[in-house]
């Protein structure tokens, strides 16, 4: 096995040499700007490890990955369309740049690439990839439109909220990882396992998105921060600070959550003023290390190496104390 480092610039290189510039530029351009604007990649990295732990070469999941890393990217261009998202990685996002035509059209032709990287694999696993792959996307889908739909409700539960999360987020990141099974013609049972695996760590993964979202650092975090609160988002910091506040806050926070204002500044400080006074947002970081510890005792009925689980739970560190 490689160090994470590793495995992402040997991910980065291979991006590199699929990025060709084809016309016409209008839908490509767009298509080349955002692949190549960074991100953490770590689903792309999620991929090649698995494959390594589960007995094979990197490489033989190259396509996997990038195909993940498309597919993840095609998501961002249309999920900053519905949430008016003016940033995306310290960048103007692709619709702010272009226009709304572009992100929609170039959006759906990545959604294609992502697929036809499959083609690279013999018949028998480029059905398994192409089944899972499908499974997968109509699930992002449904979790975008309860993601949408909770914007216009304010009775959400905590449970649709992880739902929600599960769908628009977690499943992507399981489906990274059971793809390196795949390739690496791991059983059932081992699919299955990293699926699991890597599904709680996406839970982790998306709460602690919603953290940094009212709470990162805006000089770095990369996103317009205070975004989720703008949008009226029922993260799970809102959920449970309706849940803790005395009833004087509550009622401030659902007419706030209620409407959508031309000038957010003062909105976006009571509503994180009124997340830390209520235990909100030390529930959501508990959470957080909650399913995080949930993913990694996963790893206990494993029948991997000890290393390879320390590299697994290192991995899972490093996101539980990211700061973009
Ligand atoms: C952003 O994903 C979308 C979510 C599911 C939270 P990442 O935080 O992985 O975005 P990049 O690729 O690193 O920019
Ligand atoms: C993104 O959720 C999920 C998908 C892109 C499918 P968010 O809307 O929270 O992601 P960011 O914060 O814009 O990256
Ligand atoms: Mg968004
Ligand atoms: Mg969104
Ligand atoms: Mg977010």
């Amino acid at each position: 096995m490689l160090a994470i480092e590793n495995y992402q610039q040997e991910f980065v290189d291979y991006l590199e040499k699929y990025s060709t510039v084809k016309e016409p530029k209008g839908l490509y351009d767009p298509i080349q700007y955002i692949l190549n604007l960074g991100g953490k990649r770590l689903r792309p990295v999620l991929t090649l490890m698995a494959a390594e732990i589960f007995g094979s070469d990197y490489k033989v999941a190259l396509n996997a990955a990038l195909s993940i890393e498309v597919f993840h990217n095609f998501s961002l261009v249309h999920d900053d369309i519905m949430d008016d998202a003016p940033l995306r990685r310290g960048k103007q996002t692709v619709h702010e740049k272009w226009n709304l035509n572009t992100g929609i059209l170039s959006g759906d032709a990545m959604l294609i690439m992502a697929y036809q990287l499959f083609e690279n694999y013999e018949p028998k696993t480029f059905q398994a990839l192409a089944k899972l792959f499908s499974e997968t996307a109509l699930k992002v889908c449904e979790g975008q439109q309860y993601d949408v739909d909770f914007e216009t409700r304010n009775d959400v539960s905590v449970s649709e909220y992880l739902k929600m999360i599960e769908y628009k987020t977690a499943v992507l990141v399981g489906a990274a990882m059971k793809m390196g099974a795949i390739v690496a013609l791991a059983s059932e049972k081992e699919q299955n396992s990293i699926y699991e695996f890597g599904k709680n760590l996406g839970v982790a993964f998306q709460l602690q998105d919603d953290y940094l979202d009212a709470f990162g650092n805006p000089e770095t975090f990369g996103k317009q921060v205070g975004g989720d609160i703008i949008e009226n988002k029922k993260t799970y910091l809102y959920i449970k600070a309706i849940e803790f506040s005395k009833d004087e806050d509550k009622v401030k926070l659902r007419k706030l959550f209620s409407e959508t204002l031309e000038d957010n500044h003062s909105k976006i400080e009571i509503v994180k003023t009124i997340f830390n006074e209520s235990g909100s947002a030390d529930a959501t970081k508990k959470a957080i290390e909650d399913y995080t510890n949930k993913a990694f005792n996963l790893l206990d009925d494993m029948a991997i190496s000890d290393n390879k689980k320390a590299l697994l739970k290192a991995f899972g560190n490093n996101l539980m104390n990211r700061t973009v």
